[in-house]
């Protein structure tokens, strides 16, 4: 299982943004080119439709492919109190030749995507990683230097952990806690959810940047 929350913030408050997490973590950012390629199941004869993506880093020194498929976010009284939504997640290395392969089992490319941008991985109550990126869409099939933005001069902030059916509450809560750092500059909510950029990300962006990230939060 996974524990996510997402925001946006816009491009030009990414800077600021990099020195905060540099400033809490104290750990490099690793510099990231995601491309994802999003498959869809029809349903047919009993078996409902389903959705998986398959995810290179074309930043790797030699790129490999990862089939992903996330399900349906935890429900329920439990749920609902934390401001963390948990899902279930599985993850497998797949070989190059994976997206021929899922075509024959009958997945359809429903659409594809680059993800450009950076991530952080630290420990701070749980295994911690944020990644900050554009989302851009191919004009051409799998043409990933032809990437174009969806969204220009926005980005997409995601914050996840690891967790299990057994510490999800403990690793919601480092991850909420993690994240009252960043509210100056966006604010985080669970998928589908975003409340937009926060009114005072200029102000606290502008101050992050003229002090060099030197305060200690
Ligand atoms: C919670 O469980 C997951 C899965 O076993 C593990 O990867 C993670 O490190 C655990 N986190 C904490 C904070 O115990
Ligand atoms: C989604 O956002 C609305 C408005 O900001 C808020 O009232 C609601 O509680 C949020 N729902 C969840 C599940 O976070």
């Amino acid at each position: 299982m996974e524990c996510v929350v997402q925001g946006i913030i816009e491009t030009q408050h990414v800077e600021a943004l990099e020195i905060l997490l540099h400033g809490l973590c104290g750990v490099r950012k690793e510099r990231l080119c995601i491309h994802e390629l999003c498959l869809k199941s029809v349903a047919n004869l009993g078996l409902v439709s389903s959705e998986i993506r398959l995810i290179c880093d074309l930043e790797q020194s030699e790129p490999t492919w990862t089939v992903r498929h996330v399900g349906g976010a935890m429900r329920g009284a439990v749920a609902d109190q934390i401001s963390v939504l948990v899902r279930p997640v599985v993850e497998s290395k797949v070989s190059k030749n994976a997206l021929r392969i899922l075509n024959s089992l009958g997945y359809k490319l429903d659409h594809e995507l680059l993800r450009v941008g950076f991530a952080f991985h630290f420990q701070r109550g749980a295994q911690i990683t944020v990644t900050v990126s554009s989302i851009n869409k191919m004009l051409k099939l799998h043409a990933t230097d032809e990437a174009v933005p969806v969204t220009p001069g926005i980005q997409l902030v995601e914050v996840t952990a690891p967790s299990s059916s057994e510490n999800y509450s403990e690793v919601a809560a480092a991850v909420s806690s993690f994240c009252e750092y960043l509210a100056p500059l966006l604010h985080l909510s669970k998928p589908g959810n975003s409340t937009g950029v926060v009114p005072t990300a200029a102000a606290a962006a502008a101050s992050l940047i003229s002090d060099g990230g030197g305060t200690k939060l």
